[in-house]
């Protein structure tokens, strides 16, 4: 069987590297792909823009391709998934009504409050006055997001009045699209944030391994929030009897609301979720897709190959599946970002080390590279380091060695990913 992956970050290069091990996929085909696809044994690149169904559909027909799995939102949220679906060709990622769950937050707040899952309290807003007026009434700290996919960076966490409003600002004034504009403004949680992602087919839904990611760009959570600069699973602070609750409050809940809308949802359900001192678990979030860095961690723990479950998912059968097989033990992935990143930062640096560094027993998920004569730099964060061990201890240094190996000029990595961990 030969797969197409949509996608060019680290969470693709884990898939495709996920399929190829069960031995029984032939050809991983990766569009557009990055420099660790290209290199991946079995694995190839096709130049193509993640929103060209037309030329996927024809390099699927040439080349036989029976499953296409879906990385990122963009194209999930364009209805990849039901381009494909009206073709017959088994694709893993929900169709674009079901991606709204991710690419609209007013939509994603509606349907939590229709299903009861506990959330932050809220307000949407069509008009920069009424928002600011929402705000001087709640008060700081206070949450603005804007309505729509905005990349990561639509959330400002507003520890003052002139925060939130120039947050309102920027999203009345047209910074992340001028259609349809929206703002949703919300009550500040504080917490542990944890990462579930669960798979579904519209008709079950089964989480996988609780796992945490590290927003912040600084050691200690400091500064600005990047796309993730590291994760881990499984998240100790996700006990069985809290991931049981988590099933029953929030993720069996938001699949019956999304039936009861009509919408056969087959893919990952992504629930972004703050975990209060308390250990309620409120949603701050739901995304379409595996996460990223997050799928790094959590497939390397993985048993059960892969193209079974998403073709369970395709297919309706994941109640069929056999209980998910995971190795035991941890996994820590930490990102090497560019430096300068999350602000402006360089390209086309010469990556060196990356052998040295598997040969201490990590993988290397690329994430922003690219071979042109050499492995160069092609992206903020650029690789993702990842180790497993027994324990999170022996994980996290396994992983700091193997960073320590690689070079490039301006190389950038938190040096406290997993310290949560640690201290459960
Ligand atoms: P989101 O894209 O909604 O997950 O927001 C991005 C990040 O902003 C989250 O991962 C949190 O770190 C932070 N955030 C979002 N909503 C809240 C909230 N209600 N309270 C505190 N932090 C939040
Ligand atoms: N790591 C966060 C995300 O994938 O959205």
């Amino acid at each position: 069987m030969k797969v197409l992956v949509v996608g060019n970050g680290g969470r693709e290069h884990a898939i495709a590297t996920k399929l190829l091990q069960s031995g029984k996929i032939e050809q991983v085909f990766c569009v557009p792909g990055n420099g660790g696809t290209a290199t991946l044994k079995g694995c190839h690149n096709l130049p193509l823009p993640v929103d060209d169904f037309e030329g996927m559909e024809r390099a699927i027909l040439e080349h036989d391709i029976s499953l296409v799995a879906v990385g990122p939102e963009v194209p999930l949220s364009l209805g990849i998934a039901d381009y494909f679906q009206q073709r017959n060709i088994p694709v893993f990622g929900p169709i674009e009504a079901g991606a709204q769950i991710e690419a609209s937050k007013s939509w994603a707040k509606d349907l939590m409050l229709e299903a009861g899952i506990p959330t932050a309290k809220s307000g949407t807003f069509t008009d920069a006055d009424s928002a600011k007026a929402y705000i001087a009434a709640q008060g700081v700290p206070i949450v603005v997001k804007a309505d729509g996919l905005a990349a990561g960076k639509g959330v400002t966490v507003a520890t003052t009045l002139e925060m939130a409003e120039s947050a309102i600002d920027a999203i009345f004034g047209g910074e992340f699209g001028s259609e349809n504009i929206r703002a949703v403004v919300e009550e500040f949680l504080s917490g542990q944030e944890v990462s579930i992602l669960a798979l579904t087919d519209g008709l079950t839904i089964v989480p996988l391994l609780p796992a945490q990611d590290h927003k912040a760009i600084g050691n200690g959570d400091t500064g600005p929030n990047t796309g993730g600069m590291g994760a881990y699973a499984p998240a100790p602070i996700v006990t069985p009897a809290l991931m049981q609750r988590i099933q029953t409050e929030i993720l069996q809940p938001t699949l019956t609301t999304l039936q009861k809308r009509g919408i056969d949802y087959r893919g990952v359900l992504y629930a972004g979720l703050m975990i209060s001192p308390e250990g309620e678990p409120k949603v701050l979030e739901f995304n379409c897709r595996f996460g990223d860095p997050e799928t790094q961690p959590i497939l390397s723990l993985l048993e059960t190959p892969l193209e079974d479950i998403m073709l369970a998912c395709c297919q309706q059968r994941l109640d069929e599946l056999p209980a998910l097989s995971w190795k035991p033990g941890a996994a820590v992935c930490v990102v090497l970002a560019a430096g300068g990143y999350p602000g402006v930062y360089e390209k086309c640096k010469v990556i060196t080390g990356i052998e040295q560094a598997e040969a201490l027993g990590a993988t290397v998920f690329h994430a922003g590279t690219k071979l042109k004569e050499q492995l160069i730099t092609d992206g903020g964060r650029v690789l993702g380091v990842t180790a497993i061990g027994e324990t999170f201890e022996i994980a996290i240094k396994k992983a700091y060695a193997a960073v320590d190996c690689i070079q490039f000029e301006g190389a950038y990595c938190r040096r406290d990913i997993g310290h949560r961990a640690m201290k459960n």
